[in-house]
């Protein structure tokens, strides 16, 4: 697939229609993802990150619904999909997704390789025993024994089960894998095992890969991009490593400055004063501007736009005039 974009993003809105009100839970994010590269997605819990992996594959919920934009996976407008179609020939194909807390639903009842087998046996044709073939090549990716194959899930570990799920997310070589906090319920030891093979697994794979992670430091090591999303919004979008050593907007210097580092006065670790706004009736202007020590005059009235700042996008009004 190489430098191809197999995923292009375009002013994508969901929101949740609740008796409260309506929670702009994504509002016009735009970004592309490019075969064999991986985007890290990071932001505070209620950001809309996992709103936004539902999205992309036609999996929200009511109240919830897609209300603007397009998502163009290989030619196909995912937005326009009924479910049926959906089913048939978006998820597990097209993309798949490690699910928030996945390891917490596996099914108690069916062995590792029932639950494997199924989405292959659903969706291609093919015998029990081709099956088996591809799960073991894919056990074996994420560093698993095909022995687990006819265990329950009660007798697996918390890591184990974990891989056992990206593996199944691998299973139909999907164009983009979504993988939401894969490793949150983990120990640490645990997560950078699972991590550092995710990044062995991104280089031998073709696939674009999204991870979603509430915790900067990890993405800055596995994603090529990165987007840093606030109160629905993506307000940083660009190279991570370059976005990690320097970065432009007010609130990723704040979550960049909040992770703690070994040898650092534990006094001095930064916090981001306030919370996340409600978004069934978010700030005026820009959504950050409340807990943004830089703002001024236009950042409660105006919504900002996206500025190009050394090949960074970011949505703030500081870089206005400045250019960059
Ligand atoms: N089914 C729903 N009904 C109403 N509001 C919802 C629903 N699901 C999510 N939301 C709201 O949408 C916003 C975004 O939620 P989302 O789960 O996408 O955030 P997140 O960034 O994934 O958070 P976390 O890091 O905690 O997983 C939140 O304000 C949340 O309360
Ligand atoms: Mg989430």
């Amino acid at each position: 697939m190489g430098d191809k974009t197999i995923l292009d993003v375009k002013d994508l809105s969901t929101h949740y229609f609740t008796s409260k009100g309506v929670v702009k839970a994504l509002d016009d994010v735009s970004f592309q993802l490019k075969g064999g590269k991986s985007l890290g997605v990071a932001g505070e819990s209620g950001c809309g990150k996992s709103t936004m992996a539902y999205s992309l594959l036609k999996m929200v919920q009511p109240p919830g619904r897609i209300v603007k934009g397009s998502i163009n996976l290989d030619g196909m407008e995912v937005t326009k999909l009924d479910e049926n179609s959906a089913r048939k020939k978006l998820r597990w194909q097209k993309v798949s997704m490690v699910f928030q807390g996945a390891m917490d639903i596996m099914t108690p009842v069916y062995t590792v390789g029932h639950q494997m087998k199924e989405p292959l046996r659903y969706l291609m044709d093919i015998t029990g025993d081709e099956a088996e073939e591809i799960c073991k090549k894919y056990l074996d990716m994420v560093d698993l024994d095909f022995e687990l194959f006819n265990r329950y899930p009660h007798e697996l570990s918390g890591g184990q089960k974990q891989r056992i799920i990206i593996a199944t997310a691998l299973l139909l070589e999907p164009d983009v894998v979504i993988l939401d906090e894969p490793t949150t319920a983990l120990d640490v030891v645990v997560e950078a095992r699972i991590m550092n093979d995710l990044k062995i697994l991104k280089k031998q794979l073709d696939n674009g890969m999204i991870f979603i992670t509430h915790d900067l430091s990890i993405l800055a090591e596995i994603s090529d991009d990165l987007a840093v999303m606030y109160a629905g919004w993506i307000v940083e979008l660009g190279d991570s490593k370059k976005i990690y050593r320097d970065p432009k907007h007010p609130y990723t210097k704040k979550l960049i400055a909040a992770i703690p580092r070994l040898h650092v006065d534990i006094d001095r670790l930064e916090y981001i004063p306030g919370a996340p706004p409600e978004l069934t009736n978010p700030p005026k202007g820009c959504r950050f501007h409340p807990r943004c020590e830089h703002a001024f005059g236009r950042c409660n009235k105006e919504e900002p736009e996206e500025h190009d700042v050394d090949g960074i996008l970011v949505k703030c009004h500081l870089y206005d005039e400045r250019g960059n």
